[in-house]
């Protein structure tokens, strides 16, 4: 048989210059990055090449597959992937897009950017490695108002239909995938990993999104497992495990007069393990912005040894002072949290502190069994203006104001 195969190859290639026959009669191309000039020695910069690959598979008008196979791909800048393309576009990678040392050869926010795209697919067993080891110790925005820029790892904006399946990103600059108004996305079986100490080193950051799908996605790192921010409308999670981290956090919100809702966000069968904080919501302190957070459910969630289990902070102000405004003018809303259990490292396993001039309506908490392992009693409760109720087992005891 092999001589047919041998002599329909010997054909196709007789007629590549004439005709298309021997692709897939769907249309669809594989570009590998090596046949096309890309160099897998950790050291050659691939920027121009994955650029112009990417362009060609952009521009057909057969569906595409961009694949990296396995080799050290080194991408010394920012990178930027941009649509719109006539058809759909897979990338496949498998092996490791490397990212420079140091934080001055990528001249933006983010190292590895799609937009303005429809219907894309990442997937693979590859790793994004952004060697932000170097970077950390320059995070010192909070102190120096001319800090440099540390880039996020991949960054998607004005990104439709799309999806992330598989893939590890490593050590990212700063966050690690970052998206701004992106729908109907899905994420699945992702691996997140940076130390538990590396500053600002957030999973997954949302803002002005909707109908995001995130499953069976493990997240370890330095700040927010999974960040929640302006704009941000129905989010499902679920099968997440986060640790170390600083947990889901809805927020912090409420500080730019811009900001917009936070509404319909369900969260599922999650653990965070050794995380500072678990579920989170945070508005600040000096908040402006009137704006509402409203149908947030959290169901089935385990927590192990978590600083601050179950923590709403409505005088968020990580860098006191913060200068007083008043009360928070976000308002918590339709909140229902249930089957949560585990251990608290900290005595106060369950933290509400709702705004004076916006308390929070309609808690209901069902289920709750949250242990002190520490030396200190039991775990308890702290309530400020909040208004709702409580039903079935609750460890620590609850302190809702009554139903409202
Ligand atoms: C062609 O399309 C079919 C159905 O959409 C798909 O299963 C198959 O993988 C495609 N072929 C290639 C080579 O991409
Ligand atoms: C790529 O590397 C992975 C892990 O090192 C290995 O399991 C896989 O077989 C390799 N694939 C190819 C095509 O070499
Ligand atoms: C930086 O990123 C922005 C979008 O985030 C893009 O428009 C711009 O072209 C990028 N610059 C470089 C040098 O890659
Ligand atoms: C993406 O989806 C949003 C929300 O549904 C929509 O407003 C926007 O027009 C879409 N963009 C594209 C390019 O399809
Ligand atoms: C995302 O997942 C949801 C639920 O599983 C599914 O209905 C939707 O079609 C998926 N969307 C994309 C873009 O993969
Ligand atoms: C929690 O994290 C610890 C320390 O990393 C680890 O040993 C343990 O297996 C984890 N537990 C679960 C249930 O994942």
């Amino acid at each position: 048989m092999a001589w047919i195969a041998s002599a329909f190859k010997a054909l196709c290639l007789s007629f590549l210059f004439v005709s298309v026959a021997c692709r897939s009669t769907n249309g669809s191309k594989v570009f590998n990055v090596r046949r096309y000039g890309a160099n897998p020695d950790g050291k050659t910069d691939n920027v121009n090449t994955f650029t112009s690959i990417w362009k060609s598979a952009c521009a057909r008008s057969g569906s595409s597959k961009i694949y990296v196979p396995n080799g050290t791909f080194y991408l010394g800048g920012a990178v930027v992937f941009e649509g719109p393309c006539i058809n759909q576009i897979e990338f496949i990678i498998d092996g490791t897009l490397l990212a420079p040392s140091n934080p001055g050869d990528i001249k933006n926010k983010t190292w590895i950017n799609f937009r303005y795209i429809n219907n894309l697919l990442i997937s693979g067993a590859g790793t994004l490695d952004g060697q932000g080891k170097e970077s950390w110790k320059l995070n010192d925005c909070s102190k120096n108002p001319s800090c440099p820029i540390l880039a996020m790892n991949m960054g998607f904006a004005f990104v439709n239909n799309s999806r992330i399946n598989g893939i590890t990103s490593l050590n990212s600059k700063m966050g690690h995938f970052d998206f701004f108004s992106v729908h109907q996305f899905n994420i699945t079986g992702v691996t997140i990993k940076a130390p538990g100490d590396s500053p600002n080193t957030d999973g997954l950051k949302f803002g002005f999104c909707s109908n995001i799908h995130i499953s069976d996605t493990h997240i370890g790192t330095g700040d927010d497992c999974i960040a929640i921010l302006s704009g941000v409308t129905d989010m499902d999670i679920s099968n997440v495990k986060c640790g170390p981290g600083h947990g889901i956090s809805v927020g912090s919100l409420g500080k730019g007069k811009d900001d917009k809702d936070v509404n319909g966000l369900t969260v599922r069968d999650t653990v965070f393990n050794g995380t500072s904080d678990g579920i989170r919501i945070k508005t600040w302190e000096s908040s402006i912005s009137q704006i509402v957070v409203s149908h947030l459910v959290y169901e089935n969630i385990q927590m192990i040894n978590v600083g601050n289990p179950i923590n709403i902070d409505q005088t968020y102000c990580p860098y006191p002072p913060c200068k007083k405004k008043g009360e928070s003018h976000v308002q918590i809303q339709d909140l229902k949290l249930t089957n949560i259990y585990g251990t608290s490292k900290n005595k106060v396993a369950v933290k509400l502190k709702c705004s004076k001039s916006f308390p929070c309506k309609n808690v209901e908490l069902v289920d709750i069994n949250l242990e002190n392992k520490g030396a200190k009693g039991p775990s308890t409760a702290v309530c400020e203006n909040v208004h709702g109720s409580a039903l079935g087992k609750m460890v620590p005891e609850h302190c809702l104001n009554g139903p409202w």
